[in-house]
């Protein structure tokens, strides 16, 4: 699937679905705002709108058939709301996502741009991210339901070097998220950690990326407790990946820490079995690592990106840690591991204790680390927490211009006495009330004074239990993903 800008005149075009776009009329019911069209066509389809009571509210999808010299026999008009809401660019594609997902069984959809094209990212954006399907282990293929195969974004004028810039941009990086999804929504049986490992291999292998796996007597040699201690209790062994992105010319590092959990049931301190089945999207971080990964190498940002996945599966068995074990990370420090299920920090602790050997530019870990994240954001803001305000802002500029919702969070000191252990340095689990800031107050303990560093919680919005919403679909919605090449377009401009 592409998103193509083409200048075919819209009445022309060949397509099952043209795609209009339409606004709350003054006097009549709705304005069409798309053009292109001859004034008797627009006469026909605003009239034909009107007798099915569109309204042209954001957000609101109706159809109409074609005719009137216009080739494509279903016209979908989608509301934009009011000026403000047509500047709205999450509104724009949210719109334009629940039009395309409202357009299965149709193959070739063509959408008319709006008169001026602000919007033409927001638009391109929208309609490309919601035609994911996750079909992989249906043995049947549904049938006249499939999402549409192409998008053609039908500009008035002839195509600019930047809208052809713009389209390749939202498709390679919508590759990416959807690489990030599959991972995400793959069963559990079907992506142990050696699976995973090997699909971040596979994702960079036809770019200039240099990708490094540790199996257990190397994570062993390299003192990797956490990771190991985590991933013991499996008879699938854990792994540790670094992938390395190194253009010619960077002077900036960017380093990408990944919670790479393959499956999470807690362990020893087992979970309720209750919707447990959404754990295997616990690997959300390492997934949007690999995504971003292959979208900054493809694109070719001139920033040096070091990608690091912690990856292991936690199981309870008689090879499991036990609360109470106490296990050395990668830097050093003893952690009493009083609750097995708090296990993301753990495998996280070795990997930024890696991280920041390299003294990259930025740090920034991205996992569904807490439960506590939705209870305190809901389930579609992420939590972002620093040791740095500015490196903080940047990463939320960087997600609001990239069109995700992340919130800057603190990481109180007095949540650090509620880490005491009796036993060890530290334990894994703090104070439940702030339950994401305690975890993110562990997390801080592993980076050196001096070292920028940015901790993402994305529990919530990596996985759409419930159902799709706008342009992201049921389960894996490739969270962080588009914020990471965002982050890295800033630091290539300095
Ligand atoms: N993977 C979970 C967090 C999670 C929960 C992600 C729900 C997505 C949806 C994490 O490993 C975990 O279990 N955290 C515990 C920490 C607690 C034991 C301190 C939690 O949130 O309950
Ligand atoms: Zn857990
Ligand atoms: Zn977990």
């Amino acid at each position: 699937m592409t998103v193509t800008a083409t200048a075919t005149a819209p009445a022309s075009t060949i397509c099952d679905a043209l795609v209009v776009a339409i606004a709350p009329g003054k006097g009549k019911s709705v304005t069409l705002i798309s053009q292109g069209f001859s004034a008797a066509q627009q006469t026909r389809i605003v009239e034909a709108l009107e007798a099915v009571g569109a309204s042209g509210k954001s957000g609101d999808i109706t159809n109409i058939p074609g005719g009137s010299g216009i080739k494509a026999t279903l016209i979908v008009a989608v509301g934009l709301g009011d000026a403000k809401k047509q500047e709205d660019d999450e509104a724009v594609r949210r719109a334009y996502g629940n039009a395309m997902r409202a357009l299965t069984g149709r193959a070739k959809v063509a959408i008319v741009v709006p008169k001026d094209d602000a919007n033409f990212r927001a638009i391109a954006t929208g309609s490309r991210l919601a035609t994911y399907e996750f079909t992989t282990f249906k043995s049947k293929k549904p049938k006249g339901a499939q999402p549409a195969a192409s998008i053609l974004l039908l500009v008035p004028r002839s195509v600019s070097a930047t809208e052809r810039r713009i389209a390749n941009e939202v498709n390679v990086i919508a590759d990416a998220m959807n690489l990030t999804r599959d991972l995400v929504n793959t069963p559990p049986n079907a992506l142990p950690p050696v699976a995973l490992a090997k699909a971040a291999t596979d994702a960079v292998s036809a770019l200039p990326v240099k990708v490094t796996i540790w199996d257990v007597p190397a994570l062993k040699r390299a003192g990797c407790g956490g990771i190991l201690g985590v991933g013991q209790g499996s008879s699938n062994p854990p792994r540790l990946v670094k992938l390395v992105y190194t253009p010619r010319g960077a002077t900036r590092h960017l380093a990408l820490v990944g919670k790479g959990i393959t499956f999470d049931t807690g362990g020893i301190s087992i979970k309720p079995a209750a919707n447990m089945d959404e754990m295997k999207g616990d690997m959300a971080g390492a997934a949007a690592v690999i995504g971003a990964i292959q979208a900054i190498a493809t694109l070719g940002i001139l920033v040096k990106v070091t990608g690091w996945l912690a990856i292991a599966e936690n199981m309870p068995s008689s090879t499991a840690q036990r609360p109470g074990d106490v296990i050395t990370m990668f830097d050093g420090t003893t952690v009493e591991v009083l609750n097995t299920d708090a296990e993301g920090r753990l495998v996280l602790a070795d990997a930024l204790g890696m991280a920041v050997k390299e003294k990259p530019d930025l740090l920034i870990d991205v996992a569904t680390l807490t439960g506590a994240q939705s209870v305190a954001l809901g389930r579609r803001v992420s939590g972002v927490m620093s040791n740095d305000d500015d490196a903080r802002d940047q990463v939320c500029a960087a997600a609001a211009a990239a069109g995700e919702s992340m919130w800057p969070m603190p990481l109180p000191e007095d949540l650090r006495a509620s880490l005491d252990s009796s036993t060890a340095d530290i334990a894994n689990i703090g104070d439940r009330m702030g339950g994401m800031l305690s975890a993110g107050v562990f997390l801080s303990t592993f980076i050196p004074e001096g070292q920028p560093w940015v901790h993402l919680d994305i529990a919530g919005p990596a996985f759409n239990e419930k159902g799709a919403y706008g342009y992201l679909p049921k389960g894996g919605t490739g969270a962080a993903v588009r914020t990471f090449v965002r982050i890295a377009q800033t630091i290539e401009a300095g």
